[in-house]
């Protein structure tokens, strides 16, 4: 099959390196790709967003099958203007992809069918959310922009003046745009968090193993938000229990409340869950695989990854084997320094021969913002390369990957030191 997956980080690099271990694929194409995954895959340089060029080259080269691995061309319809060409595509239409476009949509959903997450109202007019805020007096409280925000329309406010800011910056200052017009405010959940990837055909879920992201820029999560600075797979708070509570109270009824919503979920559903001492509840969906939650999840994948995609693409996923080794992986983000604020580009990463370790093992290289300059590998974004390490236990897994990200160097380079230390700590 010839494949094309849109997108161009480390998530996409995950996909294209598990993709290729499949009989069936043959040529594969990213776009826009990036510097690094070049060496995997042919690389087109347009827009993930721009789905009419997109569809037009999909066209152009009669691809079999396109993966659309980024939220924005899911939910602007990349997968509904593919289908319209009659080319199948992993992802779901436009209409599933509200799980995680509007906040509004997936909390109205949830609460609909009874499926656990924190209490919430939702808001189009800034003075009464101030109103309703003041009204519970309950401090911290967490506001959300509606739409997509890049990962930052979350705001958690210890206060009323910061509640006021945080108002200001989403609803009238419009921080992230038309995101902004609607709001969720609702209670703050504590406990730990579960990442949870699935694959969904519309009717059948089938869970991946689970994951634990590190959002915070520095040690000690402490800092700034990110897109994530490291994962680690299993996580270790996710017992058997749980995931079984997680299956009835959240996976299967997700699943079915889409369906009867007209709108069936095909593609990965990512599952945000928080244990709270209420039981697990959801933090929020996402309508797509997680970045970096792909980086440590796809490596422990047996199964043939473009069987399974098919699968939910055609309704099959019930017969299709999804089987994952029972070993551990871990990845290190290694990001520019700056990042997630201001960072400089065009460094030059050394330590790297077409884009990976030699003699590297079990650890692989995904590259989520690298360029290709004048024949040199260069820095081309905040998030640069993802060093991930597979072992039989997560403590090797973790200081493969960290020595390995010790023979990799470009200025202002920076890590955290910590990557895994909090599911460490759980299994002691
Ligand atoms: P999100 O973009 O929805 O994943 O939110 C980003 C992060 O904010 C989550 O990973 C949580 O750590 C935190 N968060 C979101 N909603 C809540 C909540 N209701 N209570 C506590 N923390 C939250
Ligand atoms: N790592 C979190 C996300 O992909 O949304």
């Amino acid at each position: 099959m010839k494949i094309l997956v849109v997108g161009g980080g480390g998530r996409e690099h995950a996909i294209i390196r598990a993709l290729k271990k499949s009989p069936d694929c043959g040529e594969i194409w990213c776009a826009p790709g990036n510097g690094g995954i070049s060496y995997d895959a042919k690389c087109r340089n347009i827009p993930a967003t721009d789905v009419k060029a997109m569809v037009a080259f999909a066209k152009e080269q009669a691809f079999d099958y396109v993966v659309v691995a980024q939220d924005d061309p899911l939910a602007l319809g990349m997968v509904d203007a593919l289908a319209e060409v009659g080319i199948p595509a992993f992802g779901p239409n436009a209409a599933a992809a509200r799980i995680e476009a509007s906040k509004v949509f997936s909390k109205n959903l949830m609460k609909k069918y009874g499926i656990p997450t924190a209490d919430y109202e939702t808001f189009d007019d800034p003075a009464k959310v101030m109103a309703y805020i003041r009204a519970k007096n309950k401090y911290p409280v967490v506001i959300k922009a509606d739409g997509l925000a890049l990962g930052k329309g979350v705001l958690i406010c210890q206060n009323e003046a910061e509640a006021e800011a945080g108002v200001q910056e989403i609803m009238l200052d419009k921080k992230f745009g038309a995101s902004g017009n609607h709001v969720v405010v609702e209670e703050f959940l504590t406990g730990p968090e579960v990442s949870v990837l699935s694959f969904c055909d519309g009717k059948t879920i089938k869970p991946m193993v689970s994951s634990m992201d590190h959002k915070r820029a520095l040690d000690h999560d402490e800092g700034l938000n990110t897109g994530g600075m490291g994962t680690v797979a299993p996580n270790p708070c996710y017992t058997p229990e749980l995931a079984a509570e997680c299956m009835e109270k959240i996976f299967l009824p997700t699943v079915a409340a889409m369906e009867k919503e007209g709108c069936p979920f095909k593609g990965c559903l990512y599952f945000g869950l928080m244990m709270t001492t209420d039981g697990p509840k959801v933090i929020e969906y996402n309508c797509r695989f997680g970045d970096p939650e792909t980086q440590v999840v796809l490596p422990l994948l047996e199964s043939d990854l473009l069987k399974i995609m098919l699968a939910t693409t055609n309704g099959t996923l019930a017969e299709t084997e999804v089987k994952f080794s029972s070993g551990a992986a871990a990845c290190v983000i290694l990001a520019s320094g700056g990042y997630p604020v201001a960072y400089e580009k065009g460094k030059e990463i050394s330590g790297l021969t077409e884009g990976q370790l030699t003699d590297a093992g079990d650890v692989t290289v995904y590259h989520a913002g690298t360029a290709i300059q004048d024949g040199k590998l260069v820095t081309h974004g905040g998030r640069v390369l993802g060093v991930t390490a597979t072992a039989p236990t997560l403590e090797e897994a973790l200081r493969k990957a960290y020595a390995a990200t010790d023979r990799i160097s470009f200025d202002k380079m920076h890590k955290r030191t910590d990557i895994g230390a909090r599911a460490l700590a759980a299994m002691r």
